[in-house]
């Protein structure tokens, strides 16, 4: 695939997904873009130097400038978090270090596709959208994928079923007030509740201890090894290749609500459709009323942050 793809941060995240990209048949060109010149040149001559077993990419350290004619932009700089730290605490820190990324790649690249990945992700979404200029459709927070994707494991090993069989999401904001929308949860295409009525030998679903898997999950890696980085990148890399794919997918990723459910003016994770376009649309899926209460709660608790940061 002739596509180029610019990454900014060359920290845990934004080298794995470089090097996972330089491994996978969907950018032919990859930039890398960090403030600490020696660490990205570090990455990149680490990266190229095992391109020559596989088909040939182009990788580059570089400046802003560079990034011209991207189809894709990565954005994963920022302070990563630390031990017991919340991605909330984050916030100021990251959003100014955006504030400086923002004017810069955009006027190198403002067609590309931008995919949001620094936390919080949502409210750094939120920002971008405001102060990019860029349309909406070019923007897409990496959201919930993450959530959505370890939700998939959990009930894959649950279950004893392949995750490619499983249909489940998890909504809202990529953190603490996420929730699972049961009512979608699909295994081969039946309700989760009635696959475990006519599948006799599982053990009954504890769906309060699955989302605690599931929001628990990042700090849990965080206490253990430091950081997260390699299930972000396939989500991430998975995202890159439906943005260059011939059609739209299903993907939960962060973008800007306008009435969605009730909710407008702040980023979050519903479905939406994705495709070479960005974000083509929202998809209206029908939740119950107590899923649409949580979705409003995760949205208020986004806005209370929002209310606090300089943008
Ligand atoms: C994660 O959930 C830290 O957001 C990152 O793995």
């Amino acid at each position: 695939m002739s596509s180029k793809i610019t990454i900014i941060g060359a920290g845990s995240v934004g080298s794995t997904i470089a090097y996972t990209l330089s491994g996978e048949d969907i950018a032919s060109e990859i930039v890398m873009i960090d403030i600490n010149k020696e660490k990205v040149e570090g990455e990149v001559m680490d990266i190229e130097q095992g391109t020559c077993f596989r088909d040939p990419v182009s990788i580059v350290a570089g400046e802003y400038e560079d990034a011209k004619d991207s189809d894709i932009v990565i954005i994963t700089s920022g302070i990563a978090r630390k031990p017991g730290q919340t991605r909330i605490e984050l916030t100021q820190t990251n959003v100014n270090i955006l504030k400086q990324i923002t004017p810069e790649i955009v006027k190198a690249a403002p067609k590309a596709l931008y995919i949001i990945v620094s936390n919080p992700v949502d409210i750094m979404t939120y920002v971008f959208t405001k102060i990019s200029g860029l349309p909406e459709n070019q923007i897409i927070g990496s959201g919930t994928i993450l959530d959505s994707a370890r939700l998939r494991c959990g009930l894959s090993e649950h279950f004893k079923v392949a995750q490619r069989n499983i249909h489940a999401y998890v909504f809202g904001e990529h953190g603490d007030t996420s929730f699972i929308p049961w009512s979608a949860a699909r295994i081969a295409g039946v309700n989760v509740d009635d696959y475990y009525e006519m599948m006799p030998g599982f053990e009954k679903l504890d769906k309060e201890a699955m989302l605690t898997y599931v929001q628990k999950s990042g700090g849990k890696i965080i206490a253990n090894k430091g950081a997260t980085f390699y299930a972000v990148t396939r989500g991430v890399c998975k995202l890159c290749s439906i943005l260059m794919a011939a059609s739209e997918s299903v993907s939960t990723v962060s973008s800007m609500m306008h009435g969605e459910y009730g909710i407008e003016d702040v980023c979050l994770s519903t479905l939406a459709l994705v495709g070479p376009k960005g974000i083509h649309s929202k998809i209206p899926m029908t939740l119950t009323d107590e899923e649409v209460e949580k979705l409003k709660i995760s949205a208020e608790a986004l806005k209370a942050v929002i209310a606090q940061i300089e943008l």
